[in-house]
């Protein structure tokens, strides 16, 4: 073991004088137009870039660090994207004289994609100096050392990662916080103990008060000076007063360990004063500064995920729509958040539904958005005036509880929300301007369990009578629309003869009748689902732009640019006693009732594909993206003597059954 601290060796290592980590050394900045660039740049991880010395002058008017992914060139373009300085921020560069400094890679990359960093001019498309990453860069590596042993008091974990040469992070920890005075210990010896001497570890929010309840938490402890996991043996949730080991994990020989990450502090944000649990997944936290208020979203994220949070509808109960919510999201490693106004419950169309502000008269008044990944939770950090004036959002008001709403779901095409997965569960209100107070434990991150199984595609081979009907029904979650076609739902989606989403097929030269129930109501989106059959596998032809529409053919239930073939509305709901899975969409289908909006008036067409129409095409809504699936279009049904055809048939009975009973 060494006997200086910690800091004396970072010391050293600024003087150069000893050899010490900095990570795999990737080569020199090089100036490149007089601005005095220059720095050693070392991959510390494969998500972080140390420079050393680094120097720019700061004169650049529009100048940011810089990154591109390999393409195959080694010229330094300007394609890509920035990166964010040391502090986390995007702004534009200042100067820097001579200074090390620590950066993270825009989420979603890792340094073995990255082809140039350089100090980038934007606004003159200049390059101030930069460094080609060589191809065979390796950078130092996390090292996976097994979970903790199960001694006592339920203490479990998935496995513990050294991420660098002091931080450890344990997924998925659990203990049942009874132990009167556990502690997370660092000690070494082959056998683990407690002596005189010995290290507690802070937990992850850096205290050394008495260990708490974990119920799967991802949690980092980072090990005090002057340790280093090469400096010790082990690492110990320790009862000290019962003199007990609830379980222990230990670290790899030395010489196991010669490729792992220096140690470099992470960027953090500031933590808000008050913070709030919504759920034991999604934590809110704020605080206000005259005027303006600022708001952190945390929740377990992926790319492609958003999180939304906002004022109910109602101010004393949970009411989605005229809620006003801010949507925050992960945008090719940069994240954005954005201001919407729920002005009815669907999918974005035209101004109708979940929509940014923007795109109904409003403003986008959230501002400063910023973000960072800590022990699997991402947060999203916002900030927007109290009031702001705008028809589409609702004030702030201090010194009132108001009722909050949030959502988790996946973002569709044009990075629009889709229906969410999560959402509010219960009334919970909120007085922003409350004495300052953190009421937020750390957000499981555990698994949820398994997904539930897909249910099997259900295909139609025809329909008695050449007839069909299509009513407006729920997705069946992850285990129907999202599973049967690979893209993200709205909530709501297509019953072809009360079947989801089936595979429909249809012969050539056959005349079929459809009979539709979709809704037909132009002031609510909601209930305005026109049915049409086209080329697109997305559907919701208002929604495209003059050029797209040309890309689209469309084979019925449009003229001249108008939907024709509504009809007033029919939808199943999920009774009450839904459950959270079905073995199969049958089972399901028996837990949802139909309710039609009277009068009943369907509207109804007919259509005879041709040697024209393609193999594939699809049936969808006319306002909302996401609702249809295939058709498929054939010379011949077909009839071979598989289990297919038998199972046709008794779909093409239950359908003619069902059809009539519900009648
Ligand atoms: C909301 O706040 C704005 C700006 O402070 C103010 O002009 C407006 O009157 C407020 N609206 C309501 C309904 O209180
Ligand atoms: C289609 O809709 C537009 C706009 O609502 C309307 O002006 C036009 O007359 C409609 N065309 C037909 C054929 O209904
Ligand atoms: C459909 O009718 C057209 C025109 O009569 C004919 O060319 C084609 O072969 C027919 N296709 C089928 C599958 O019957």
């Amino acid at each position: 073991m060494t006997n200086f601290t910690w800091k004396t060796i970072v010391f050293f290592c600024n003087l150069a004088v000893v050899i010490c980590n900095l990570g795999v050394e990737i080569g020199d900045l090089i100036d490149r137009s007089s601005h005095k660039v220059s720095g050693k740049v070392y991959a510390v991880d494969n998500t972080r870039l140390h420079i050393k010395g680094f120097t720019y002058d700061g004169e650049g008017p529009d100048a940011f660090f810089w990154i591109n992914k390999k393409d195959g060139s080694s010229t330094v373009d300007g394609n890509g994207q920035k990166m964010a300085d040391e502090m986390g921020s995007l702004g534009i560069l200042g100067k820097y004289e001579n200074k090390d400094i620590t950066l993270e890679l825009p989420r979603g990359l890792e340094v073995t994609d990255i082809k140039y960093l350089s100090v980038w001019c934007k606004q003159f498309g200049v390059n101030f100096g930069d460094i080609i990453f060589p191809d065979n860069v390796q950078p130092p590596q996390a090292k996976s050392i097994g979970q903790f042993s199960e001694l006592a008091h339920g203490l479990r974990s998935g496995e513990v990662v050294i991420l660098d040469e002091k931080t450890l992070m344990v997924n998925n920890l659990h203990y049942d916080g009874q132990g009167p005075d556990a502690f997370f210990l660092a000690g070494t010896g082959d056998s683990v103990r407690y002596y005189d001497g010995i290290t507690k570890i802070p937990d992850e929010t850096g205290s050394l008060a008495i260990l708490k309840k974990y119920t799967g938490q991802t949690i980092t402890l980072t090990l005090p000076d002057p340790l280093t996991v090469k400096s010790i043996d082990w690492v110990s949730m320790w009862c000290i007063q019962a003199n007990q080991n609830f379980g222990d994990v230990k670290m790899p020989d030395e010489s196991e360990l010669t490729n792992i990450p220096p140690y470099f502090p992470r960027i953090m944000m500031k933590e808000l004063e008050n913070c709030e649990q919504l759920d034991s997944t999604v934590n809110a936290a704020w605080e206000i500064d005259g005027a303006m208020i600022t708001i952190d979203m945390s929740a377990k994220l992926d790319e492609g995920d958003y999180i939304s949070f906002g004022l109910s509808g109602n101010a004393d109960s949970v009411a989605m729509i005229n809620a006003d919510v801010t949507v925050g999201f992960i945008d090719e490693g940069t994240y954005k958040a954005q201001d919407y106004y729920l002005n009815a419950k669907a999918g974005c169309s035209s101004g109708r539904g979940a929509c940014p502000d923007i795109t109904q008269d409003g403003a986008d008044d959230v501002m400063d958005v910023q973000g960072r990944m800590v022990d699997g939770i991402t947060s999203i950090r916002y900030t927007r005036p109290l009031g702001t004036g705008d028809s589409k959002d609702r004030n702030i008001t201090l010194g009132t509880e108001m009722a909050v709403v949030w959502g988790i779901g996946r973002l569709g095409l044009n990075k629009l929300v889709t229906y969410h997965s999560k959402k509010t569960a219960e009334l919970k209100k909120v007085n922003f301007g409350r004495t300052a107070m953190r009421n937020c434990p750390n957000l499981n991150t555990g698994n949820d369990g398994p997904a539930p199984t897909p249910w099997k595609k259900i295909e139609l081979f025809g329909a008695m009578n050449n007839t069909f009907t299509a009513k407006i029904g729920p997705t069946g979650g992850k285990q129907g629309y999202e599973a049967l076609t690979g893209r993200p739902s709205w909530g709501i989606a297509w019953y072809i003869n009360n079947i989801l989403i089936p595979e429909v097929y249809v012969v050539r030269n056959t005349t079929y009748k459809f009979i539709i129930n979709g809704g037909n109501d132009p002031v609510n989106s909601a209930k305005n689902h026109p049915f049409y059959l086209t080329s697109s596998p997305d559907g919701g032809y208002i929604q495209l732009g003059a050029d797209e529409r040309k890309e689209e053919r469309v084979f019925a239930g449009v003229e001249d640019g108008n939907a024709t073939a509504a009809g007033s509305l029919c939808q199943y709901k999920e009774s009450a006693g839904i459950k959270p899975s079905y073995a199969t969409f049958d089972e399901y289908f028996d837990n949802l009732q139909e309710l039609c909006d009277e009068p009943k008036e369907p509207a109804v067409f007919e259509w005879t594909p041709d040697a024209d129409t393609p193999d594939v095409v699809y049936y969808q809504c006319f306002t909302h993206k996401y609702l249809g699936w295939k058709m498929r279009v054939v010379d011949e049904m077909p009839t071979s003597s598989s289990s297919t055809t038998v199972a046709a048939m008794i779909t093409l009975l239950l359908n003619y059954l069902m059809t009539r009973l519900l009648r």
